[in-house]
This record gives C-alpha cells, structure tokens and sequence, in this order.
C-alpha cells in the first residue's frame, strides 16, 4: 500500500545525513511511496514546512555532509502543544509515516511523537557524539574519528618539528568516544575523557608526570599528544595554563599549545563506512514502515538479544523507548558498554604513556 513519508533531520548535524535521506526517497520511488522532505527539523514540522522530494533532489548528495533538508534544536517540541502542531501538519500532508534522523534530542522527540498519535514514527541514529543507546554507531561518527585523525597528524607535524605537547580539545558533549578512538588511532600519549570522573588535580599530575617522562633525555620524544574530550570539566585553556606553570617550574623548555578542533570535526564529506552505513539503515527504516512498525529505531550492529533481527544482518529494529534507556545510561556512564570501555582505555592508558 503506497504511503506518504516525511524525512526530516534534527539535532547537530552528522556527516552521511544525506547518503540516509537520498537511499529513503530512493526506497521510497521504488516500493511506490511518496517522500516528503522536512525543512529544518522539528522547528520546519510545526511550521508546515514540508514538501515532495523528487528523485533529482537527491542525485549526487551522498558525498556531502551537513544535510540537505538543513536541521535545529527546537525546543517548542518538547512541549505537548508544539507535537500538536507537528502532528496537525503531517496531517494535512497526509503523511502516516515519518523518519526522523538524529541523536538523543531527536530520538526522544520521536517516541514522544509515536506515543501520541497514530503515525508510523521510525527512528536513525545520527549525531557524531556517538551516544545513542542499543547501536555500536551513529551515523556520522566514523567520519568525525577520521577527520580528528587527521588533524592529529598535522598537529604532530608541526609538534614534532618544535618538540612541544599539545592538547587537542575534540566534541563530545557527554561521551569520550571521539577522543578515545581517534586518540588510540593517532597515537596520543593520554586521553582524557569524563567517563574517567577525575578532579583537575589529577589530570595535572598525571599530565605533568607524562610530559616529564616523555621530554627526558632517555626517553626522548619529541612531540605529546593529548586528546581531551569536550566532556571533561576542566576548560582546556586552564589544563594549558597550569601544565605551563609546573613545566616551568620543574622541567624549563617544555612547551604546551592547545587546539580546539570544534565544529570542524562535525563537516565533510562522509566516509564509506558512514555512506553505506546510512544507506542500510535507511533501506530497514522502509522497511519498517511498510511492515506498519512505529516507536521502533534501526541499530547497528546492535546485541542480539537486543530488539528484533531484520533482513540486514548488520541491522535490527529496536524499541524507542528501549533505546532511551539504554541511552541515559550510557549518559551517566552506567551502560556495560561504557563500562566496558572504560576499563579497556585503563588497560591501554598504561601503554600510551611509556
Ligand atoms: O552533535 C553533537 C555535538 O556536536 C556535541 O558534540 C556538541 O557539544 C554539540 O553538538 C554542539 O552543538 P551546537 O552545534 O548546537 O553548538
């Protein structure tokens, strides 16, 4: 039975937003569905702001980042009478299903959404942060890891020539991931993430010690790499200042610098992992609404005895609400995976400071 269905993208925009929305108006033509292109998010559906999307409009966009669809942080939705208005101008589009592709904010807004009215409402992860519940990965985040890399390699460069420490500040609102894979990836000497819960104090000993132990003759290096996440309390200006200080007093000569990578690390065109990833994921959102599943948000690579398994073996269908759960504790840092994480970054913290 042929359906129309609204894309709309929401939340920090994630590289591979567009390779998910071109593969859901492609899937949509080919199983006789009309897609329907949301401008700007949840802030676009409660304004009506909605339009047909034509096969064209979506020819070419894959190696883009940002998303064509553009997206916000809209607030109003977190109310019941801003969903109203959302579900009024689905309504009058005549639209019974809707995909949203975003993170946390997105998600929730989602469940909210499905709760409250009889639309089919599927959910993608996206968002660079990587810290949405029952999926391995977000898309987006694989793109975000290889740009800090990149970076870091640049950064170590110019650290190498000038034999200088440097700490480089990556995104990561409430999640380390950014700065622990791309940290392991460009052999940085400590990775500071606030999953760790340590006081300023100990970042500064630990730092201090690290710096004097690498620059020392019989070691001999000539560049430090520090990748910090965004999440870790300490400003990464104070860390610079007061490691300064103690090298001063303890070790003349050592220079730190610090480089916040920002939203640089959030743009760009999406790599193979985040462009055939997001394709997948779009193919089972589809399919999702065509089997008449709501409240439901496609995983990657997600536990098995998590949710439901889909054609995609790589792919399963899981519960919003379930993957909200999942989600806050992944945000308080009680999830076994960052549990798990955690104590493997330990391990490896050890070998990254000789
Ligand atoms: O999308 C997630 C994220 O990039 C976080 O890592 C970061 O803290 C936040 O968004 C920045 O948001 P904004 O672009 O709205 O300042």
């Amino acid at each position: 039975m042929s359906m129309r269905i609204a894309v709309l993208t929401s939340g920090g925009d994630a590289p591979g937003m567009n390779a998910a929305i071109r593969m859901l108006v492609k899937v949509a033509y080919a199983r006789g569905h009309q897609p329907l292109g949301v401008r700007d998010g949840y802030r676009g559906l409660m304004a009506g702001n909605l339009e047909p999307v034509a096969l064209k409009d979506v020819d070419g966009i894959t190696r883009f980042g940002g998303t064509i669809l553009g997206s916000a942080r809209a607030l109003e939705f977190q109310e019941p009478a801003g969903r109203a208005k959302a579900v009024s101008a689905l309504k009058a589009f005549g639209a019974e299903g809707l995909v949203v592709i975003g993170g946390n904010g997105s998600l929730t807004g989602a469940h909210m959404l499905a709760k409250e009215s009889h639309l089919k409402v599927v959910g993608i992860p996206a968002s660079i942060d990587n810290d949405v519940g029952h999926t391995r990965l977000c898309i987006g985040v694989d793109t975000a890891v290889n740009t800090i890399v990149e970076a870091c390699d640049r950064i170590s460069d110019t650290a190498t020539a000038h034999r200088r420490a440097f700490i480089v500040e990556v995104m990561g609102r409430d999640n380390g991931f950014l700065a622990m894979r791309a940290g392991m990836a460009a052999e940085a000497d400590a990775i500071l993430f606030a999953e760790r819960k340590r006081s300023e104090e100990e970042i500064l000993d630990e730092l201090s010690m690290l710096l004097m132990r690498c620059f020392a003759a019989e070691r001999g290096k000539r560049r430090v790499l520090i990748l910090k996440s965004e999440g870790v309390h300490v400003p990464t200006r104070t860390l610079v200042e007061k490691l300064t200080e103690r090298m001063a007093r303890f070790a003349p000569g050592i220079t730190v610098r610090e480089t916040v990578l920002g939203h640089v690390v959030r743009g760009g065109s999406p790599s193979q992992v985040d462009r055939v990833m997001a394709q997948r994921l779009a193919f089972g959102a589809i399919d999702a609404l065509e089997d008449g599943d709501t409240d439901v948000m496609l995983g990657w690579d997600t536990d098995t005895d998590v949710g439901t398994a889909t054609s995609d073996p790589r792919v399963r269908r899981v519960p919003i609400g379930e993957v909200l759960e999942e989600t806050r504790r992944v945000l308080e840092g009680t999830s076994k995976t960052i549990l798990g994480r955690v104590e493997q970054m330990n391990r490896a913290s050890e070998v990254l400071a000789l």
